[in-house]
């Protein structure tokens, strides 16, 4: 079975062609990120319009290099929400027509679920759930209980900023531009992270809130408008690593499982990547990351999602559902 994924909930024109739930023929991502940087975030009148300016030749990209005929797809999957709704619009309306044009099935995809099954395509039968889930992006943190494929619980999830959010906001504070989580990165390499004190906030409840911890940094450097840039991107990460990571330890002890999925565009942290190694191999549990490519926003991990959906619902969508999308967006639970 040959899968289109179409994902454009945020900023980022994608288009995937799997075989099956985990071969990925084709992943192609388009970012406008160059066409937001100026404003420090994305504008989403100027995101829905180059979505549409760009999908066709991204879908066309995919195709050819997926060496798949548009003929020959079974099934679309597109994003659903929760999004930007001209952006979501331009790729569902992109969808629809081409299932009803080839005759085939269309479901909706929750995109936070989507983030999930970067990780079905990689691992999914090395590392089934049940696990916790860290869903670190742009626009959410969450901690899911992933208790099976489909089913899951929220146990905690972002009051104000998302983590990704507030690299970003913090980027835009130390010159970085837009979207700066991977220059912090960068820059936090040549820092200390033990040289300026933040706060680490919430370290207790379920939730997690990062916007006082940027409000922390605005007033650091003003106090200290001379700071090392490289040693405030470090204490920064350092801060936001500890909350992530201490937080999601007591959430597989408390769910009583041993392994932990990070996914989502932060989740390509190196610090954070590495903090989880070293705390994972001290408590003994399994921690696992998809690729980078596979972190950030794609359609690979929408048509996986969609695959899953289709090939497991009791009644799945057919062309003479009339393109109507599934009743389920994708996460029972959340
Ligand atoms: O999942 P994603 O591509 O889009 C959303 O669904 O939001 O995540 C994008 C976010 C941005 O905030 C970006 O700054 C952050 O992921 N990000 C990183 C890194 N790479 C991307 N944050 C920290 N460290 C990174 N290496
Ligand atoms: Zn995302």
């Amino acid at each position: 079975m040959y899968v289109l994924g179409i994902e454009t909930s945020c900023d980022e024109t994608a288009v995937a062609v799997l075989e099956g739930g985990r071969r990925v023929l084709a992943s192609v991502v388009y970012s406008q990120a160059k066409l937001h940087e100026k404003y420090g975030g994305v504008v989403p009148e100027i995101a829905s319009r180059d979505h549409l300016r760009k999908l066709p030749y991204v879908l066309d990209e995919a195709l050819e290099r997926s060496q798949i005929d548009l003929n020959e797809i079974d099934l679309i999957g597109v994003t659903q929400g929760p999004g930007l709704v001209g952006a979501l619009l331009i790729g569902f309306s992109m969808a629809k027509g081409l299932a009803y044009g080839l005759d085939v099935p269309l479901l909706g995809v929750n995109h936070l679920e989507g983030h999930l099954f970067a990780h079905h395509i990689e691992q999914g039968e090395e590392a089934p759930p049940p696990f916790v889930a860290l869903l670190v992006s742009g626009g959410h943190t969450l901690l899911i209980h992933v208790r099976d494929w489909g089913d899951y619980e929220l146990l905690g999830e972002t009051r104000d900023d998302a983590a990704g959010e507030a690299f970003d906001k913090v980027g835009k504070l130390l010159g970085l531009g837009y979207p700066a989580g991977a220059a912090i990165d960068r820059l936090a390499r040549a820092g200390d992270p033990g040289a300026i004190e933040l706060p680490r906030p919430m370290l207790d409840g379920d939730d997690f809130s990062f916007s006082g911890l940027k409000t922390a940094v605005v007033y650091y450097l003003r106090d200290h408008p001379d700071a090392r840039r490289a040693d405030l991107a470090a204490s920064f990460q350092e801060a936001v690593v500890d909350v992530l990571v201490t937080k999601t330890l007591r959430a597989v002890e408390a769910a009583r499982t041993d392994r932990i999925v990070v996914v989502g565009g932060v989740a390509a942290n190196s610090r954070l990547r590495e903090r989880f190694q070293m705390e994972c191999e001290v408590q003994g549990y399994e921690v696992c990351f998809p690729s980078i490519e596979l972190c950030t926003d794609n359609a690979a991990m929408i048509a996986a999602a969609a695959h899953f959906h289709y090939t497991h619902s009791p009644s799945p969508p057919s062309p003479e559902d009339g393109f109507t999308l599934s009743p389920q967006p994708g996460m029972r639970g959340i």
